[in-house]
């Protein structure tokens, strides 16, 4: 009896051990200003793509505001959000790569979901800009929530999901005065690992963010 217990502990500690560090913590973000911002038409005036990064680090509001824009609840009542979605599938997960961690955005909660304690920012895309930004994003499809249809069928529309969220990624960075660029180049085996997913979870595209190198 003395024996099973110990050797039940034993397994126990070595299960927890054996958790990749920051797994499964829950880091809430502050509430959205949901309020303000450049008006749209010079937002629009404004985007465009950047591939260069100063190194200052985004703050915990910004990234707030940023992933709202992105796709977070704009209505509660029903559970829509700022971007549409294929038949409300709500199908794309948004991981966030940072230097401290990869994180995945919980809209409901508005919340980080700790995924691992590794920076896996350069993992995130083939060009070497990827790695200098100080915030990742990767959206990913998860087609376990696309229905029957077959993959092609998934990976379309996916695709078109995904890139409403990165239209709003953009739109919110102009108008914060943000560099970003959207990427589709990803090897996605690398990329795949890093982010540790599921065979029901497929990448659809890739954003870097950051503010603009001092002139
Ligand atoms: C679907 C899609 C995929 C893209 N993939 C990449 C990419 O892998 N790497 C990259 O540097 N830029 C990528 N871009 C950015 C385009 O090169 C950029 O939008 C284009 O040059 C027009 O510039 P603008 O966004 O400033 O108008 C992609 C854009 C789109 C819409």
């Amino acid at each position: 009896m003395k024996k099973t217990a110990m050797l039940l502990m034993t397994v126990c500690i070595i299960m927890i051990l054996s958790m990749p560090a920051g797994a499964q913590q829950t880091i809430s973000l502050p509430p959205p200003h949901t309020d303000g911002g450049m008006p749209l038409m010079k937002a629009l005036k404004n985007r465009q793509t950047n591939r260069e990064f100063s190194t200052a680090k985004i703050s915990d509001q910004v990234l707030s505001d940023l992933l709202w824009a992105a796709c977070g609840i704009n209505r509660p009542d029903v559970r829509k959000r700022t971007a549409p979605s294929a038949m409300n599938y709500q199908e794309i997960d948004v991981y966030i790569a940072t230097a401290e961690g990869l994180f995945l955005y919980d809209a409901g909660k508005h919340a980080l979901l700790g995924v691992s304690k590794t920076d896996v920012r350069a993992s995130t895309g083939s060009q070497a800009f990827v790695a200098t930004a100080p915030l990742d994003l990767v959206f990913v499809a998860d087609y376990s929530k696309m229905g029957k249809s077959d993959d092609k069928s998934k990976e379309n529309l996916g695709m078109a999901d995904a890139a409403f969220i990165s239209e709003n990624v953009y739109l919110f960075c102009a108008s914060e005065g943000l560099n970003t660029g959207v990427r589709a180049m990803i090897d996605k085996d690398v990329c795949g690992k890093a982010l540790q997913l599921k065979d029901n979870q497929h990448i659809m595209l890739g954003q870097a963010i950051g503010y603009p190198k001092a002139k």
